[in-house]
């Protein structure tokens, strides 16, 4: 199953908003319907989303021109500037759209059909080395665990998140090959269920047995001492180690802490940015506040009330056990690994 994937001269994506009860792949030539997706969370995950818009440069670079003047690199470039606009947390969209950029830029002299050959190939490029990083990521995260282990995590940082078998999702799927996993509490993931939604959907898959939790029952089983590691993946690494994860990470490695359980964190290269010193300059999504006010599609709360949705929160560096990626395994302080590791797109 794969979340988002280039069919012969489109872009195919599996509609997350619909799962778990309804498995509908889209089919598409439109750069404007790949921006939708991501938007509207269709499409989601670090990982994936950057894999998705350079493939949805691809698709702007094959479209009709807007009017008969517009040239391959002016359609090429709004589409640069739309897709950059969709979600401002994940680095690895913009990772992924600069080097569609950079093809760009090197090629704009050659013709059409050759830097149109270009754009596909480094798409596919950055969509290869996502599947190679998960990869990885699963073999050098289970190292970290023990021979039975239960495990805790948040939100979705599986195959439907990144191009090949996820990150956080990738060690825990590893780990049970390895016989090693007893069950996966899975944090529900308020307010848009991606854990209810899509990780338990996906471990059930695997086989991996899954107790469902909502967010706020963490500290109770964390307690009890019924959880080995946390993991989980990352949006956003700035330079310091600190993790921009989906909502409700941050509490998580608090409590983490408290009960001295490590606190992994899963996240390929991709998603370091070493141009930012601390998480303080991560910039976090806020989303409409219908998804709090409403449960699925119902109105839960008072109308007129004040909300506040951040999509994602900071963790610390100093709440973080270590960071695994597909270079390796990233211990604090983590400054001079990340600087020695991090990627130039
Ligand atoms: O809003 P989402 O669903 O895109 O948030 C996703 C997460 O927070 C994931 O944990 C993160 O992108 C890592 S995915 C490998």
């Amino acid at each position: 199953m794969k979340a988002v994937d280039w069919i012969d001269d489109h872009l195919r994506f599996l509609d997350q908003t619909l799962l778990p009860h309804e498995e509908r792949f889209v089919d598409t030539r439109d750069v404007a319907v790949v921006g939708e997706a991501i938007q509207k969370l269709r499409i989601r995950g670090a990982p994936a989303i950057g894999v998705a818009a350079a493939f949805g440069i691809v698709l702007a670079a094959h479209a009709r021109p807007a009017g008969k003047d517009e040239t391959l690199s002016e359609r090429i470039r709004k589409a640069l500037t739309y897709l950059a606009g969709t979600r401002p947390t994940a680095v690895n969209l913009f990772y992924a759209l600069e080097r569609m950029k950079r093809v760009l830029d090197a090629g704009s002299g050659e013709p059409e059909a050759v830097l149109q050959t270009l754009l596909l190939k480094e798409a596919q490029a950055i969509q290869e080395e996502d599947v190679r990083a998960c990869a990885r990521i699963g073999e050098l995260g289970s190292t970290l665990l023990g021979t039975k282990v239960s495990l805790l995590t948040h939100c979705n940082a599986g195959a439907l998140a990144t191009a090949g078998s996820g990150t956080a999702l990738s060690i825990v799927t590893t780990a049970a090959r390895q016989g090693k996993v007893i069950r996966v509490f899975v944090d529900e993931t308020r307010p848009l269920l991606q854990g209810a939604r899509l990780t338990a959907w996906e471990l059930q898959k695997e086989g991996i047995p899954v107790v469902l939790i909502t967010d706020s029952t963490a500290g109770s089983v964390l307690r009890q001492g019924n959880v080995q590691a946390v993991i989980v993946g990352a949006d956003r690494i700035a330079a310091n180690g600190d993790v921009a994860n989906k909502v409700g990470t941050y509490p998580l490695a608090v409590l983490a802490n408290r009960h001295q359980v490590p606190f992994y964190v899963a996240a390929p290269t991709s998603t370091l940015d070493p141009k930012l010193p601390d998480g303080s300059a991560i910039p976090i999504e806020e989303r409409d506040p219908a998804e709090v006010t409403h449960f699925a599609g119902i109105r839960v709360a008072a109308q007129g009330i004040g909300v506040f949705a951040p999509a994602f929160d900071v963790t610390p560096n100093e709440l973080v056990t270590a960071i695994v990626t597909e270079r390796g395994i990233l211990y604090p302080p983590f400054s001079s690994a990340i600087a020695r590791i991090a990627l130039t797109p």
